[in-house]
């Protein structure tokens, strides 16, 4: 099993080997800044079972500079570095830096279809933005990070061929809304991922998140798709295998 989306860092975690030890299968950890972005080139150079992603999140755009580019554009080729991600757009707290974050999520696409990566993107609040822009970049891959909005987009964005992150509030009381989501588009366009440290699925809700809780994503996701676990793990760790080139 392929955990598609966690951020093993230094500053949430004591013990990072024993989080990826612990982990049967692989991770992709995603970076958010200059900072997680050279962790992450850290990460997947130690440990065999991790891959990962570096990009840009929305939150942070206000301290991009040229060096941030810099970062990202140096370690693409990386072998272990499959994407450029997260990246998108955020208007929870505010629309402030709204052009902001626009310039900088199309100059990370830019990056993406340039060097021919797929990216992670990262969309709270702004669905109808992300997907307008997304829209220009027909060449590019998409996975949308803990996807959390309407089953009449989630139709848009298959049609677009993007990928659905799914993670533990798939597993949450209130997640009726994702559960129709998960339901209805095809397993084809899923992927596992747990946003560690972040968003722990029952029955470990508010406790520190783990790759290896991935597996009770895959039983949810079973139960909702009626499928056997074993089919949902097959087939979503394939998915990541295509959608991040791995070589795996
Ligand atoms: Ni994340």
């Amino acid at each position: 099993m392929i955990d598609t989306h966690c951020h093993i860092f230094s500053e949430y975690y004591d013990n990072i080997e024993e989080v990826v030890n612990k982990m049967n299968g692989y991770m992709i950890v995603a970076g958010c800044d200059d900072k997680t972005n050279l962790e992450v080139i850290d990460l997947v150079s130690k440990y065999d079972k991790v891959y990962g992603v570096i990009g840009i999140q929305p939150e942070e755009v206000s301290q991009v500079t040229n060096k941030s580019i810099k970062i990202i554009e140096e370690n693409i080729n990386h072998p272990k570095i499959v994407g450029i991600g997260e990246i998108g757009l955020d208007y929870h707290y505010g629309i402030d830096d709204i052009d902001k974050q626009k310039d900088i999520f199309r100059t990370m696409l830019d990056l993406a279809s340039k060097y021919h990566k797929p990216v992670v993107i990262h969309s709270r609040d702004a669905i109808k933005d992300t997907y307008d822009i997304i829209r220009e970049y027909p060449d590019v891959k998409c996975d949308l990070h803990c996807y959390s909005s309407s089953l009449e987009m989630a139709r848009e964005f298959v049609k677009l061929g993007c990928m659905f992150g799914i993670g533990g509030v798939i597993t949450f009381k209130n997640a009726k809304k994702l559960v129709e989501v998960v339901r209805e588009i095809p397993i084809e366009n899923i992927l596992l991922e747990t946003d560690s440290p972040y968003l722990s699925p029952e029955p470990y809700r508010g406790q520190p998140n783990n790759p290896s809780n991935v597996y009770l994503i895959a039983q949810k996701i079973a139960e909702i798709k009626d499928m056997d676990v074993s089919e949902v793990l097959k087939i979503t760790t394939e998915n990541a295998i295509r959608q991040f080139d791995l070589p795996l």
